[in-house]
């Protein structure tokens, strides 16, 4: 029999080829096979491209020069950087938080890309909402480190400057061309890796102006799927202005949004259609709706008849300049289906005609789950501020100008109620002076929600001579914490109902992984490296950065509950209950495995060099399998060193 071993944590994050996999094996597992892999040697889970092709049938497309699609130079290299797993971790900063041990809230500094990845084995299908609001592309935006930014000579030989030997052979001196592509692939590497993190039944709001519009919603037609398109709102960003080009003023920007399925509706809120309980149908709501049409009489001859009350003989002439909406074989199906309300079967509804009866079931077939609810227009309501209403709103918090261009409160607070969530979770990778944590904290003060959000910002220095620099804050995450700090105690202070809203965050920041390199490459190590091993941890990183490290790569999200319990002088950390227990302590004796056995708990992990003896290791399944009734799967499922 061979002896079972714990499984080493894969601490890489996931890569875009391993979810787009699954993805694919829920939905056609039949296309899937068993292959021995040539490095590792383990039994792994294949796709078979001949039977998916056969699967397929006639759709099935090899690709030729000619197909519709958008493309720039560059896009291949950014789905492949879309789907390169990383070696990097979030380290957790108590210090930095506000109520660390009880907010849901998340507040983590660093390049959106790296933090995205981190985030998709704990957050894959999670989101309920996305905010954006990246840069531009004016031209003066700061949008990427160095590195994002294809380098010239790569540019070059992707665009046919060159070729692979460096010889120039073609000479393309557009420089705005490859200005767009970068954007374009920097803001298709986020969407790639944010839409896995929808939930299904998600939404994306993305901010824009004209500079990329165009590219952003054939990016997005792309990445979500053009039938997934909900629409572009007009946002009025400010008054009129003259001396512009062509003397017409853009005053507009643009919220571009997609939904992840047609599981997504919005809804303005509060405004549900008024049904009708009637004797007649005691279970049935109804309510009614218009039977005449905006047509004539000549455009529409089949809706042009006298429609005849069978019960009462009551005659009702069409109108030749709006006829009905219905042809005469229609209206004899609908009095037939009890969905024709005559004038004075009902003596509150005031009609002087036939109208329509529509049953509440049917709304809701038609507006997927909202219960007749009042569709939102993509005009926005006229209480939803302007650009300068933003300034305003963070000058005032900072008593001075410390952040440019911030979104207006009011704004994403709009998005927030009409997904209708009020447990929501919601993302903003791009959220600068942290307006929608303002947003989401204002909406759950009015309505008692529990929306959580996720915030993501790059520590990008504030100008040397500006004001935010002066008033002591080095770079933007700072503006941002900072920010929610004083809008959540003026929002508490302004309702005094708010006293249990959750105004606080964990913050964390994106680093270089815990673990020594060695530990992503066994099978490179050298001898010597070996003694290394023994503490494969970088220096520095304590328990609480490896408790993370570990939430991340076993996909358990970063805002559950911590607590701690000491046995024999070692520490043993119990995320929410037991979702995982980790003890990271050397010397770790039976004692300590009996201890979190009771704990029963769903993954465990260790340090590889933190057990007392090697035969302990080894003892560690039987442990598990008589404390806990697990099966040996189970422990090898269960438990996982680092
Ligand atoms: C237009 S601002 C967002 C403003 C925000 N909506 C508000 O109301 O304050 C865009 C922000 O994205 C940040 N940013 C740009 N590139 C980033 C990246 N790669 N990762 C994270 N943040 C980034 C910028 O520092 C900037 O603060």
């Amino acid at each position: 029999m061979i002896m079972a071993q714990i499984k080493k944590l894969d601490l890489a994050s996931t890569s875009g080829a391993s979810i787009n996999l699954e993805a694919l094996y829920q939905i056609c597992p039949s296309a899937f096979t068993e292959v021995r892999d040539e490095k590792t040697g383990q039994i792994e889970r294949k796709i078979n491209f001949t039977t998916l092709r056969e699967l397929l049938g006639d759709n099935a497309y090899e690709g030729t020069d000619e197909e519709y699609g958008f493309n720039w130079v560059g896009k291949r290299a950014a789905q492949q950087e879309a789907g390169r797993p990383i070696n990097k971790t979030l380290r957790p900063c108590p210090e930095e938080s506000v109520d660390w041990e009880h907010t849901q809230n998340l507040y983590i500094e660093g390049d959106n890309l790296d933090v995205l990845k981190l985030l998709q084995k704990s957050y894959l299908g999670a989101i309920k909402m996305i905010y954006i609001d990246p840069p531009y592309n004016t031209g003066n935006d700061f949008v990427y480190r160095d590195d994002f930014a294809m380098q010239k000579d790569k540019y070059d030989l992707q665009a046919g400057n060159v070729d692979e030997i460096g010889n120039r052979f073609r000479k393309n001196t557009d420089a705005n061309e490859r200005f767009h592509s970068d954007w374009c692939s920097m803001i298709y590497e986020r969407l790639l890796v944010a839409y896995n993190l929808l939930r299904n039944d998600g939404v994306i709001f993305i901010s824009i102006d004209d500079n990329e519009v165009d590219n952003l919603k054939r990016i997005c037609n792309e990445v979500f799927g053009n039938s997934n398109y909900v629409a572009t709102i007009p946002w009025r960003k400010r008054t009129a202005k003259s001396d512009v080009p062509f003397g017409v003023s853009q005053d507009y920007e643009w919220i571009v949004i997609y939904a992840k399925s047609d599981n997504f509706y919005a809804s303005v809120e509060g405004k549900e259609r008024k049904y009708y309980t009637t004797p007649d149908f005691p279970n049935r709501p109804w309510r009614v709706h218009d039977l005449t049409k905006q047509t004539t009489a000549s455009e529409r001859p089949n809706s042009y008849f006298t429609i005849v009350n069978p019960k009462t003989g009551e005659q009702y002439p069409a109108n030749p300049n709006r006829t009905w909406a219905i042809t005469e074989e229609t209206f004899e199906t609908y009095y037939a289906q009890d969905r024709i309300v005559f004038p004075g079967e009902y003596s509150f509804l005031n009609i002087a005609k036939p109208v329509l009866r529509y049953w509440k079931e049917d709304d809701m077939k038609k507006a997927g789950d909202s219960f007749g609810r009042v569709a939102v227009s993509t005009k926005l309501p006229d209480d939803i501020g302007m650009s300068q209403d933003g300034t305003k709103e963070v000058t005032n918090i900072f008593n001075g100008k410390i952040f440019s261009f911030p979104k207006p409160s009011s704004l994403i607070k709009f998005f927030v109620k009409i997904i209708h969530d009020d447990d929501a979770l919601i993302l903003d990778f791009f959220s600068g002076s942290a307006t929608t944590a303002h947003a989401i904290m204002r909406q759950n003060a009015e309505d008692g929600g529990n929306r959580k959000y996720i915030l993501v910002q790059i520590p990008e220095e504030t100008a040397e001579d500006s004001e935010a620099r002066n008033d002591g804050f080095d770079n933007i995450c700072e503006i941002g914490k900072e920010r929610i700090r004083r809008a959540a105690a003026k929002i508490k202070s302004e309702n005094p109902k708010a006293k249990d809203l959750d105004t606080g965050f964990r913050v964390f920041k994106l680093a270089e992984s815990n673990m020594q390199d060695v530990y992503f490459a066994p099978k490179e190590l050298q001898q010597q490296d070996l003694f290394a091993l023994v503490n494969n941890v970088k220096e520095g990183r304590e328990d609480l950065d490896l408790l993370f490290g570990c939430m991340l790569d076993w996909g358990v999200q970063l805002s559950l509950p911590l607590a701690k319990q000491e046995v024999d002088g070692k520490t043993i950390h119990i995320v929410n209950d037991g979702d995982l227990v980790a003890c990271f302590a050397d010397g770790i004796d039976e004692e300590v495995i009996n201890a979190i056995a009771e704990l029963n708990p769903l993954r465990v992990v260790f340090r590889d060099s933190g057990f007392e003896s090697a035969p302990l290791k080894i003892n560690l399944f039987e442990m598990f399998k008589q404390k806990c009734g697990w099966s040996e799967e189970n422990v090898a499922d269960r438990v996982r060193i680092i």
